[in-house]
């Protein structure tokens, strides 16, 4: 059955041109790209966004890093979505994944365990608050980014 997840293009990965690559690939592996918008965070609703890391010694830095420039949202459809995005992002730590997984999205376009250039949601549960969170009604008070 059809499974929709997230996925997010976040700041580094904007502003490394990455965007065609990471749409090209998305698109190869049979995925549905159902709605598709840009988004400049502020610290708020980055933070909604993140509350789960909220108690996190990295959180104000992933506050900033995500607030820095736009970020690419797209809710990605196909059977099995959320695992299928995951594997092709592969590990949180580019520089692991650039040993561990070095075909990974991360490790084409991420740094380091923080700027990892892209997010895929972790559970079904994840995948539908992120969903609203851009798309739904919970998405008030972000601005949409004029391309
Ligand atoms: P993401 O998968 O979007 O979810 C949480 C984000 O927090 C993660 O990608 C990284 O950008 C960041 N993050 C996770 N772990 C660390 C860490 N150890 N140090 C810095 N940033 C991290």
């Amino acid at each position: 059955t059809e499974e929709r997840t997230l996925a997010m293009i976040k700041p580094d990965g904007l502003s490394g041109n990455y965007t065609d690559q990471i749409k090209i690939i998305i698109l190869e592996s049979g995925f549905n790209i159902v709605s598709e918008k840009m988004f400049q965070l502020d610290a708020e609703s980055a933070a909604i966004f993140y509350a789960e890391h909220s108690g996190r010694s990295f959180f104000p830095s992933l506050i900033k890093y995500m607030t820095s420039g736009p970020v690419y949202t797209m809710i990605l459809e196909k059977s099995d979505a959320i695992s299928h995005w995951r594997a092709l992002i592969g590990p949180t730590d580019a520089r692991k994944a650039k040993v561990t997984h070095p075909n990974s999205m991360r490790a084409i376009c991420g740094s380091d365990s923080q700027r990892n250039c892209v997010h895929g949601s972790d559970s079904p549960q994840s995948a539908a608050r992120e969903i609203s969170f851009f798309f739904g009604e919970l998405s008030t008070g972000i601005s949409t980014h004029d391309e």
